[in-house]
């Protein structure tokens, strides 16, 4: 039987890239999607395709609606198994200080970070789920910058949860964080303010998709490693 991977976003830009990257590995994918049903679609056939002795299924949910969750999820672990990886990519890159955040936004950012990872952890940890949590952070969360208050509120809530649940859920399920520094720009942003964050980095160079997905199998692969977060951000962190 292959292994399986659940990725939450995983039809476009970095979820897109690690969905292709555990079907070369031989993974089953349960591609998680919320607008982007369509390149879900596209994926799915184009997998199918090339990998057919491999499952992969398009799971469609906005995770703001997170009181459903739970049931939802539990569906899912009943209908497809329950998967050996869970990556949580799935964001929203919100702008606003503190000052500005509306209730909305405050409840939204909190689902998509931090309760959606929790809730599909605590489902996880029920039904028995035995493998490795991967949680992709942002390398911002070192610092209090509020231009994109709640969104950094919630990834640094999300780091702060990986060392618990790493601890609490351990031995069956390690836990682990992956924090970014510039791998794309924002969507429909010019690439000018991406190309001086990367000129700012020590390393000079942006994080490469490749570099995520070999940090991930090293996670996946060294049975030692929980509740560690990693920096993947060409020394961002330190400056
Ligand atoms: N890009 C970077 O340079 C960078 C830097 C630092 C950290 N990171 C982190 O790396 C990860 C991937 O980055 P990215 O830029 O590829 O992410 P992204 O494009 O901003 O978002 C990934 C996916 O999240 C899903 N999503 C957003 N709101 C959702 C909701 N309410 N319910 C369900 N899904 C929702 C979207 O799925 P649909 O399209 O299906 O709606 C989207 O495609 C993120 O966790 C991000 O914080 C990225």
């Amino acid at each position: 039987m292959n292994k399986q991977v659940l990725i939450t976003g995983g039809a476009k830009r970095v979820g897109r890239y690690l969905s292709q990257h555990f079907a070369r590995a031989g993974y089953d994918v349960l591609i998680h999607v919320n607008q982007s049903q369509k390149e879900g679609e596209l994926l799915v056939t184009e997998l199918s395709d090339k990998y057919p002795d491999q499952q992969f299924t398009l799971l469609t949910y906005n995770l703001s609606d997170w009181k459903q969750l739970p049931a939802y999820i539990k569906q899912v672990f009943g209908d497809y198994g329950i998967p050996d990886v869970i990556i949580h990519n799935a964001s929203r890159y919100a702008p606003g200080t503190l000052r500005e955040v509306s209730l909305q936004d405050m409840e939204e950012m909190m689902a998509i970070h931090l309760y959606a990872p929790m809730i599909i952890g605590q489902q996880y940890r029920k039904v028995g789920g035995h493998g490795s949590i991967i949680n992709l952070l942002d390398t911002a969360i070192i610092t209090n910058d509020t231009s994109h208050a709640m969104y950094l509120l919630a990834k640094k809530s999300l780091a702060e949860y990986t060392k618990m649940s790493a601890l609490e859920w351990a031995p069956e399920i390690r836990v682990n964080g992956i924090a970014l520094g510039p791998v794309l720009p924002p969507e429909g942003k010019d690439d000018s303010y991406f190309n001086s964050v990367v000129g700012s980095t020590p390393l000079k160079n942006k994080v490469e998709l490749a570099n995520i997905a070999s940090t991930i199998d090293l996670i996946i692969t060294n049975e030692n490693i929980s509740g560690q977060i990693i920096y993947c951000d060409s020394a961002q962190h330190l400056i």
